[in-house]
């Protein structure tokens, strides 16, 4: 590659980082931006492009959203798994149900995983409240699972997973009972795809979530987020949950230092909770006496 031709593809990569960003607010991590003409291939070929080069001339040229789409949907990190950190699933099976289960005396539970990619975080819940589902039965349950991808969507909505997704996290019973073969595949059966509402949606112009949920998942999103997203999301969540509600992040994240909506759950090691007007203030006072 010449010297202009490496110069140049920089700075196609640059242009559609930025487009990731200003449309996702996702940074790209170092190692997704060096795969990102891998990443790319496909859309490349699907589009008859060329290079990198060729493909952002093509978008500041022409208006076109389905190349836009496409693109972003490819550099998108969508990467999950059934049952993904199995020690936070145990916690949400044992204990966070079940106090949930105590606490909603209106018979009603509300869950949002946001960011929610392929589906499988929501399945998981899903396989969880079937696996107990004497204790459900009769119970409103509605399940919320949203991600910016529409390509993640589709794949959640069919329910549809290879051998090798399968494979990782989905224990054997659980895939007999909740999945039926689908040629080389295999698809979550009816009454698990029934449970859980797929929508494409921004978190920074979020439309699909209402009202208050019960638990909220956004496991995994918030990484590669500026704080100041960080801050806007964990507001938006904030505004969609009660004194009561659980909020579970991923592994490497936490709510500490990014503002004042949740705090770290008294009960449930590694979860949040909302911040409620008698906690800040109880916050404000100690700091005001210390
Ligand atoms: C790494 S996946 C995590 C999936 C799942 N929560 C898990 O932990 O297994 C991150 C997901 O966040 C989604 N995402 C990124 N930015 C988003 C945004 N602004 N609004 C909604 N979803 C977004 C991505 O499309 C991707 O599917």
């Amino acid at each position: 590659m010449s010297m202009d031709s490496a110069g140049s593809q920089q700075g196609a990569a640059r242009i559609l980082s930025g487009l990731l960003e200003a449309r996702t607010g996702q940074i790209l991590s170092e190692g997704r931006a060096w795969r990102m003409e891998t990443a790319l291939r496909p859309v490349l070929r699907a589009h008859g492009l060329e290079d990198m080069d060729a493909l952002t001339a093509r978008l500041v040229r022409e208006n076109d959203d389905r190349l836009e789409k496409a693109v972003i949907n490819a550099l998108l990190n969508n990467e999950s798994s059934f049952f993904r950190d199995l020690q936070m699933f145990d916690m949400v099976q044992r204990q966070i149900l079940p106090h949930l289960h105590d606490q909603r005396s209106d018979h009603t539970l509300r869950i949002w995983s946001a960011g929610c990619s392929t589906g499988q975080e929501a399945y998981s819940l899903a396989i969880q409240l079937r696996n107990a589902w004497s204790r459900w039965n009769g119970w409103r349950i509605e399940i919320l699972a949203t991600d910016i991808s529409s390509s993640a969507i589709e794949q959640a909505r069919s329910g549809i997973y290879s051998q090798m997704d399968v494979q990782r996290g989905l224990a054997i019973g659980d895939l007999i009972k909740w999945f039926e073969p689908h040629g080389d595949d295999w698809r979550a059966s009816p009454e698990l795809r029934r449970m859980i509402d797929f929508r494409q949606d921004n978190l920074f112009d979020a439309r699909e979530a209402h009202g208050e949920y019960d638990l909220l998942l956004c496991r995994n999103v918030l990484l590669y987020f500026t704080p100041a997203r960080r801050q806007a999301v964990l507001k938006l969540l904030g505004r969609h949950s009660h004194a009561g509600s659980v909020l579970l992040l991923g592994a490497g994240e936490t709510v500490i230092g990014q503002g004042d909506d949740f705090i770290a759950h008294p009960e449930f090691r590694g979860s949040y909770a909302r911040q409620t007007a008698l906690a800040t203030h109880r916050m404000g006072s100690a700091r005001r006496v210390g």
